[in-house]
């Protein structure tokens, strides 16, 4: 379990382990077609929501994590899901994303989970170097990662396959003197 709190847009935003009970908010956003207009999943079945959280939740009680899939929350509720996770261990590569719920956006959480992310990452996993891919059309994340310190590395080519048709993805990465910087 790993949890923070934070102020952002006013209010404060924490992180913490997902639980079982966390279903039906998560599912709130999960299920949204907006809030899944540029990911590689969903909109989810609640099954698929309770798949998604049942998994985080086993990882979450992992000994020695390779990976953080954390609930973010506002006033207990989770209104986000946010992760980081090694892709290589030898090269001590990994990746991050996040998702929130349509009705937080715009107040800063984002960045400030990838903030936290990048913490996690490179002070707890050990990571050296953290990549993250996006839509090219999804503006907000785009932002996010510039405004996070993210260098634009270029355009991944027919990078992925989403309902039946694949798509460019941009790639991202921060280094971990970047970070320490
Ligand atoms: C993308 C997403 C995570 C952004 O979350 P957020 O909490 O609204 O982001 P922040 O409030 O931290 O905003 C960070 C910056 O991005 C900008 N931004 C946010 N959404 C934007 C949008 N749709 N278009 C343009 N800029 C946007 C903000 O204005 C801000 O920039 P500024 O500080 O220069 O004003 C959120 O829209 C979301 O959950 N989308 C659906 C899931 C998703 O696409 N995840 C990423 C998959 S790669």
């Amino acid at each position: 379990m790993d949890s923070s709190a934070s102020q952002a847009g006013g209010t404060a935003l924490g992180f913490r382990a997902f639980d079982e009970a966390d279903i039906p908010a998560v599912h709130e956003y999960t299920s949204d077609p907006e809030v899944c207009r540029w990911s590689t999943w969903g909109p989810n079945t609640l099954d698929q929501t309770a798949s998604f959280v049942g998994e985080a939740v086993r990882g979450s009680l992992a000994e020695s994590p390779t990976a953080f899939t954390l609930a973010a929350v506002v006033g207990g509720r989770a209104i986000g899901s946010v992760s980081v996770w090694t892709t290589d261990m030898h090269d001590r590569n990994g990746e991050l994303g996040y998702t929130f719920h349509r009705a937080h956006w715009g107040k800063g959480y984002a960045t400030e989970a990838v903030r936290h992310l990048l913490h996690l990452g490179f002070n707890v996993l050990g990571l050296e170097r953290i990549g993250a891919t996006c839509h090219p059309g999804n503006a907000g994340s785009v932002r996010v990662l510039e405004k996070s310190g993210f260098s634009r590395e270029g355009l991944l080519r027919s990078h992925r396959l989403v309902n039946g048709a694949r798509r460019d993805s941009l790639l991202f990465s921060k280094l971990r003197g970047e970070h320490l910087r």
